[in-house]
């Protein structure tokens, strides 16, 4: 064990003496096999800082040329709402799919817009696009295992990339990510949508403004029924044609781990300035037994042979849970459930020294006791309204996307390319965010012990400014193809 750990364990007062000697915790705590060794020994990598991303204007793009790698349920809907971003040109699409490439230039054609080049040959097609000279930014929608290398080879290429959710997978991939951006000065974005979405936005410029007082404690989720999808059977034979291609949604759940921790922690993170002001000290993660997965497949299979396949996984657990612990003392709950029939929801509670906010199952601040009627939800929003949901958010509800809040982020993400400013969530929170999945597995395999956060941004965060939320700097992009934009492509905000 490295001193680091050593006297990390030791700060937080446990140590591997307690472990062994405690009944309850070596009774569920498994030998740390070679797989938990690496994600141990990969937290603990530490390269020297070369250059601070966060905070870094990269040069103003005056048309962002955009190539797509993995076209399909997302990365279609991204490329149609790129379709009405003025200063975008789509440039390249890449899919394993010809099929999906196929529906994407039918998008463009649709629009009006030029043919994009082509890139379909393979898993490894993407390479040649990414070194093809014809991107500034690579956008990244395919299964999560190929986040990571496109983004990677993207850089390399001399492009930006972003990087769809949850960024990494492992956490070699979260410093390749983060060493490679240093280097190349590009950057490397996650595009966590939930970030922009109008609750969000409008609690994070309260607690901005003091709203909230001092933040204590958030809850973030990603809890979600996704027995349509995981089991949406594909129509054809290379099984590409089902919810998701290949079916990969339903084998990264033979991972215990929470896999997809992005869209409840992203934004209590950009709420408590984390990488900006505080950061992520250390987890410790807690799983339940699953209790519908495999029967689900039994049960399918017994109506359809296709399925049969699928018995004998080793599925995760319904309900996954991490408790995080800030520097400054602050805590975070982040729990993750894909296959229990419940409703949806993110949480996104954040409670303060004078103000407390949650998201689901009811929409809700308050001041103390007092829930705010709908009269004062009115005056909040009025008072604390951020600008960027002022200047684009009735827009970004006419184009849709989750609501509005997948346009607004690629409206900000292109709008600070287009203007050289920094990017709202860049490459250490891409890291940071995304780390909790091998961490969480490591914690749960381990009878929830706690594991080290690392700070990504290696010492940085203590001066890196907070997520601008004026659109400084900004804002001067416009719109097209949109029928109730004003002649300067603006709607009118009344
Ligand atoms: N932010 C959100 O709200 C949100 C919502 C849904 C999905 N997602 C994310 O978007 C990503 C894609 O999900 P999806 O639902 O569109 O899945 P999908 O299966 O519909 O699409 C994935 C596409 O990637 C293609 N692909 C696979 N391997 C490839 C490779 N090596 N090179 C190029 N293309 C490749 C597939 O052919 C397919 O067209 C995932 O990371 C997922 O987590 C995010």
């Amino acid at each position: 064990m490295s001193s680091s750990r050593r006297s990390f364990l030791k700060n937080i007062g446990i140590g591997a003496g307690l472990v062994a000697t405690s009944p309850i915790i070596s009774s569920v705590k498994n030998p740390e096999n070679e797989k938990l060794k690496e994600i141990r020994k990969s937290a603990e990598r530490r390269p020297n800082m070369s250059f601070n991303m966060c905070g870094y204007a990269a040069p103003k793009l005056d048309t962002v040329r955009i190539g797509f790698v993995g076209i399909g349920d997302r990365g279609s809907g991204a490329v149609k709402r790129m379709t009405y971003i003025d200063g975008v040109e789509i440039t390249a699409l890449c899919d394993i799919r010809q099929a999906a490439v196929d529906g994407a230039q039918k998008i463009l054609d649709e629009e009006g817009l030029p043919k994009a080049k082509e890139f379909v040959n393979g898993d490894l097609g993407f390479k040649e696009l990414c070194s093809s000279g014809l991107c500034d930014l690579v956008y990244v929608a395919t299964p999560w295992e190929w986040h990571v290398p496109v983004g990677l080879a993207a850089m390399e290429g001399g492009c930006h990339t972003a990087l769809e959710v949850s960024a990494a997978k492992t956490m070699d991939e979260c410093w390749d990510m983060v060493e490679t951006s240093e280097r190349t000065k590009k950057h490397c974005v996650i595009l966590e949508n939930c970030c922009y979405d109008f609750f969000e936005l409008l609690t994070l410029n309260m607690v901005r403004q003091g709203a909230f007082g001092d933040l204590v404690h958030g809850e973030g989720a990603y809890i979600h029924d996704l027995d349509y999808w995981h089991f949406n059977k594909p129509k054809d034979d290379k099984m590409s044609d089902g919810a998701y291609t290949k079916m990969w949604r339903l084998h990264e759940n033979k991972r215990k781990a929470n896999v997809y921790p992005t869209h409840g922690l992203g934004p209590i993170c950009q709420a408590m300035d984390i990488n900006r002001g505080d950061k992520m000290d250390y987890l410790t993660a807690m799983m339940s037994n699953d209790f519908t997965l495999k029967n689900r497949i039994a049960e399918k299979a017994k109506e359809d042979p296709f399925f049969e396949q699928f018995i004998g996984w080793e599925m995760r657990g319904n309900m996954d849970m991490q408790m995080i612990r800030s520097n400054k003392g602050r805590t975070i709950l982040i729990q993750h459930d894909v296959s229990s029939p419940r409703p949806y929801s993110r949480i996104h509670m954040l409670s303060g020294t004078s103000c407390f906010a949650q998201k689901w199952p009811l929409k809700h601040i308050a001041f103390g006791h007092d829930i705010a009627d709908e009269a004062k939800m009115k005056e909040l929003e009025e008072k604390y309204q951020p600008e960027i949901i002022r200047r684009v958010g009735e827009m970004a509800k006419q184009v849709g996307g989750h609501g509005g809040m997948d346009f607004m982020m690629d409206w900000r993400m292109i709008d600070c390319l287009r203007n050289g400013l920094p990017m709202d969530m860049d490459v250490y929170d891409a890291a940071a965010w995304s780390c909790i999945t091998p961490l969480s597995e490591w914690s749960i395999a381990n009878g929830s012990q706690p594991i080290e956060i690392p700070d990504f941004t290696r010492g940085a965060w203590k001066t890196n400014k907070p997520v601008e939320l004026t659109l400084k700097g900004g804002g001067t992009t416009t719109v097209r193809n949109l029928k109730k934009a004003n002649s300067e492509g603006q709607l009118e905000v009344k």
